[in-house]
């Protein structure tokens, strides 16, 4: 640059041309030597504010060569500094412009640190810039205004920042040698410069994840040299421009998550060098060509999901051998699933749910044939009208079958005992179909189910006693069968079970007594049985329960006190039975209660006024006992009216109620004053040596769980999704308009949080996680496997998850006063005192929960006041278990010399005493 500046100066005056040469060899002296390039790195080094490991500190010292410096390479002969590679050093701080007078740098290396702040522009001129690598940092700004000169580079990385704006129009400009522009994970919006397309020499193009919007210019049709092109989960509309068909190089092309539409081009099912096609996620229609295989014969990687495809899936395309995932779910396909489809020998993965597909014979003959895709692990055919038998054949899949959903599909006859070959089975769904006889005995040799849904069939016979050896079941639904015989006494044995659903079966026994020590179990339902016996006052150790229900049985007895040892129960029903005895006052412990119903049974006395405090209540139904007495009308009952009374002849209370009025009556008051010393004389100390008891118990208890050998289990992502909504994308694109930037009320490493609306109203709140980044999915996955094993009133509730292949998101409550951060920092809000003791108590309660009251006892890891959210009652929730760890067994002690290194574990106790402090700190400065 120098030299033709000073070139282009000769013919000018003599003086001029004097002093410009002085100038000119000034800059390129000043530009020009190793002392430079030691400047621009202290400089550097000036601008890092932390440094974990010291790197910089004890090794980027003065006194010695800057060649010898950690993360430099310098050429020989020039003796300058050529390749600057400080990645995943962890340092934060911001790049300051000296950086770009390195003038003979090729690699610029800055990734997966945590550097923020705006890039100068002075790094986008280095004309000798080769490789460019920002990935994973939070570097932010527009580039809008930038121009990109940097004559040399081949690759430009800015993946995963927080880089915004829209993309500047003559991006290509002045980059003739471009390979590779990775811009995914970042804020990008506005369209997709048309002048891409002067960028001749691209090969990779990935914008995945930003805020692009517009339609896809037919201009990226000119890069013939591209190799591969992501746009994936933006905001892209408009058709797929057939122009794209001309890039004879494409081997990946990813349009999916955008709202593109129309028939998909037939060119582009004629690009026989496409490797990798995602259209997943959009409005696309049209159909397969009918020689498939021979317009893709490369493919590997065919995902169309939740389209709407339609026409048949073409037998041809079990030439495709390549194929290892198939993914043709939610669209309109009809016909017959091809019978040659085995031949697709590579298969992982293989998804044709919820179409209109059926079988050419009533054995299901594909299934057989799928027994020579010996790598399968997924296949899901649920939601078709496959109306057939299930073949013994089934039981020669993969034995590398991990998920097999074959619900919903019309099939009858029994099932097959076959299918307990499948040794390595993780999800079994074959619910809401015509299934007939009894569960396979042999179902017991399933030694890695996490999983059992065989709701809503006819199956008939006994529970199984062999099911009890499935020692891993997290989840077992039998729900609405024709079963019948005793619940046996072995389910015990199902240490690892979560929920329990049996209900509307014809069960006839007693609820066995070792039931009850099943400690873990957060749900269960054995409604509509014909269950006897009286109600076990062990019923108090299922300390984690949230939802019971016993409706509709013959149980007989009283309801035990112990009951109220449910501090997390929500749901109870015990409607319809034959309960008698009063409604114990430990009624008024059940603090998270949301819906109680004890209608249709026999229950006497009057209703305690303790349930006055049960604030969370929000149903109840207590028709059709014997009830007498005034009816509370503090609290929460100021909200109930008489639907929830009716058919006790000896209430009294409020005229709304529609009960007789109240007569005051003296005697009775005595009464119960008398008890209340009683109470207080008997029961306090009692409850003081039982607080005694329980914090004893609590401690052996967490070092019984430190001893449990349970490997922590990889569980399938949310197993449990049964009882959570379900969501489609499409529905959290319009809850959050689009994935709005103003609605974005949280950002972080993992990816951001946005306020959203649903249909309904309800408000909630969606994190999405930045995809396949591999933090971001172990960030999603600890989040998924927290708040699965997790339900407690002071944790953030989980609606749902979303995931994917790429995009992955929990839906989560929203939490309308923030964060205690935002509170904390506020000059216009003050917490009380007594807001703030109550947030201390919330967020003690939520770490003791997490603590003990587990099987795996579970560290936050990320305890701060901007994770600790407020709801509109300003009940405090700990939220973000994105680096969460599970301490279980014999993972403990690695885990922790890990964890020890890299976030600051703390002992559970130490850690609840820091946060103490800590909090304490906060709340004095207010
Ligand atoms: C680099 O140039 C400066 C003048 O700009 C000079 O003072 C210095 O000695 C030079 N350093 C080397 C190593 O040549
Ligand atoms: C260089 O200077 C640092 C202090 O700035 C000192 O600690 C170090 O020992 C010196 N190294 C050499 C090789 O002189
Ligand atoms: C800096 O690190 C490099 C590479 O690890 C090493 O060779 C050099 O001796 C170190 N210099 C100092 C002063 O520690
Ligand atoms: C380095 O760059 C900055 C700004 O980019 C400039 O102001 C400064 O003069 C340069 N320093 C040297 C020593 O060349
Ligand atoms: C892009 O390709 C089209 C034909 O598809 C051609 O007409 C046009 O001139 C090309 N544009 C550039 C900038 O090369
Ligand atoms: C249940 O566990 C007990 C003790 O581990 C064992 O003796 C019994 O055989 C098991 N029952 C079944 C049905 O698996
Ligand atoms: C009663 O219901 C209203 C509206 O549903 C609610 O705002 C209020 O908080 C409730 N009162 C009590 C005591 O629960």
């Amino acid at each position: 640059m120098e030299r033709n500046f000073s070139l282009s100066m000769i013919t000018v005056s003599l003086t001029h041309f004097l002093l410009l040469c002085l100038v000119v060899v000034a800059a390129a002296a000043a530009s020009n030597n190793i002392t430079t390039d030691q400047q621009a790195l202290l400089a550097l080094k000036d601008h890092i504010i932390y440094d974990p490991t010291n790197l910089l500190a004890h090794n980027w010292t003065s006194n010695t060569s800057v060649c010898t410096w950690i993360g430099i390479t310098c050429d020989v002969n020039s003796h300058r500094v050529t390749a600057l590679d400080i990645s995943q050093f962890n340092l934060q701080g911001t790049i300051p412009p000296q950086l770009g007078n390195l003038s003979s740098l090729t690699t610029l290396n800055l990734s997966h640190n945590k550097l923020s702040g705006n890039v100068p522009s002075s790094i986008y001129t280095m004309h000798t810039l080769k490789f460019l690598d920002f990935t994973d940092n939070q570097l932010s700004g527009s580039v809008s205004s930038f121009v990109f000169n940097m004559s040399s580079i081949v690759e430009i990385r800015l993946t995963n920042n927080r880089f915004s704006g829209e993309l500047p129009k003559n991006i290509c400009n002045y980059l003739p040698y471009l390979k590779a522009l990775f811009l995914k994970k970042n804020m990008f919006r506005g369209k997709i410069p048309s002048a891409l397309s002067k960028c001749k020499t691209l090969q990779i193009l990935l914008l995945q994840f930003n805020n692009l919007s517009g339609a896809i210019p037919k201009e990226i049709g000119n890069l013939t040299m591209l190799k591969g092109i992501s746009l994936l989960c933006n905001k892209l509309h408009g058709e797929i421009p057939h122009e794209i068909a001309n890039l004879r190089n494409l081997e990946g092309l990813v349009l999916g998550m955008n709202n593109l539409v129309g028939v998909l081009p037939a060119p582009i099912f004629n690009m026989s060098t496409l490797k990798v096609l995602i259209l997943m996620d959009n409005s696309l229609s049209g159909s397969l060509p009918s020689r498939i295989d021979l317009s893709l014969p490369t493919v590997e990687f065919l995902e169309l999901a939740h389209n709407r495809f339609s026409g048949t899936i073409p037998s041809s395309i079990t030439n495709a051998s390549k194929l290892t995932v198939l993914a043709l779910g939610e669209n309109t396909f009809s016909g017959f699933i091809p019978n040659t489809i085995g031949n697709l020998r590579n298969l992982l993965r293989l998804s044709l749910a919820n179409n209109y597909l059926k079988s050419s014979t009533s054995k299901l003959s594909f299934l057989s044939s799928l027994a020579n895709c010996k790598k399968l692990r997924f296949l899901n055919l649920g939601g078709n009208p496959l109306d057939g038998i299930l073949p013994s054949s089934i039981g020669n899949l993969s034995k590398s079958l991990e998920t097999l959903v074959i619900a919903n599909c019309s099939i009858s006859g029994n099932i097959p005992e076959a299918i307990s070959n499948l040794s390595n089975m993780l999800t079994l769904v074959l619910e809401r179909n015509k299934l007939t006889g009894p569960i396979p005995i042999t179902f017991g040799r399933l030694q890695k189910l996490q999983g059992l849904y065989l709701a809503f069939n006819m199956l008939v016979g006994s529970f199984p006693d062999e099911l009890c050896h499935l020692g891993r079941l997290n989840e077992l639904v039998l729900f609405g069968n024709k079963l019948s015989g005793s619940i046996p006494s072995c389910l015990s044995n199902l240490t690892s079970l979560k929920s329990l659903y049996l209900g509307s079966n014809r069960f006839t026994s007693v609820i066995p007594s070792t039931f009850w020590s099943l400690k873990y179990i957060l749900f269960f339902d054995f409604s509509s049985n014909f269950l006897v016996g009286p109600l076990s006052l062990d019923i108090g150790n299922l300390k984690v329960l949230l939802e019971i229900n016993l409706s509709k049985n013959n149980l007989s007895g009283d309801i035990p006190a112990t009951i109220g040892e449910l501090k997390d129960l929500q749901i109870m029903d015990l409607a319809y039975n034959r309960l008698e005895g009063p409604i114990p006052e430990s009624f008024g412990d059940l603090i998270s209660l949301e819906v109680l119903n004890l209608s249709n049974n026999k229950i006497s006395g009057s209703i305690p006024t303790s349930m006055e405090k049960l604030f969370y209540l929000r149903e109840l139904n207590l028709s059709f006992n014997k009830l007498e007495g005034e009816i509370p009308s503090g609290g929460i009952f100021a909200n109930f009216t008489a639907e929830s009374f009716m058919g006790n002849e000896l209430l009294c209370g409020l005229p709304n109620l529609q009960v007789q009025p109240c007569k005051v009556s003296k005697p009775r008051t005595e009464h119960k004053s008398r008890k209340k010393i009683l109470l207080i004389v008997i029961v306090l100390p009692l409850s003081i040596a039982l607080t005694i008891a329980i914090t004893l118990a609590l401690k052996s208890k967490l070092i019984e769980c430190g001893k449990r050998s349970t490997a922590l289990s990889n569980d399938s992502i949310l197993s449990s999704q049964a009882t959570l909504r379900r969501f489609s994308y499409l529905e959290l694109v319009r809850a959050t308009d689009n994935f709005a930037e103003n609605n974005i009320i949280g950002r972080g490493g993992f990816g951001s949080v946005y306020r959203a609306r649903l249909e309904d109203g309800m408000k909630i709140a969606i994190k999405v996680f930045h995809e396949q980044c591999a933090s971001a999915l172990k960030s999603f996955e600890a989040e998924c496997e927290v708040l699965k094993k997790t339900r407690h009133r002071n944790l953030i509730k989980v609606i749902s998850s979303y995931s994917n292949n790429d995009f992955k998101a929990l839906v989560l409550e929203y939490m309308s006063n923030g964060s205690l951060e935002d509170w904390l920092h506020s000059s216009n809000y003050v917490l009380t005192i007594f807001q703030r003791l109550n947030i201390m108590i919330d967020v003690a309660s939520a770490l003791e929960y997490l603590h003990f009251d587990h099987s795996t006892p579970i560290i936050h890891c990320d305890l701060k006041p901007s994770n600790v959210l407020l709801d509109e009652n300003m009940v405090a929730h700990l939220s973000d278990f994105g680096i969460a760890k599970l301490l279980s067994g014999e993972d403990e002690s690695t885990m922790r010399t890990k964890t020890l290194a890299t976030i600051g574990y703390m002992a559970p106790g130490l850690l609840q005493t820091t946060l103490f402090f800590k909090f304490i700190l906060n709340f004095a400065t207010y």
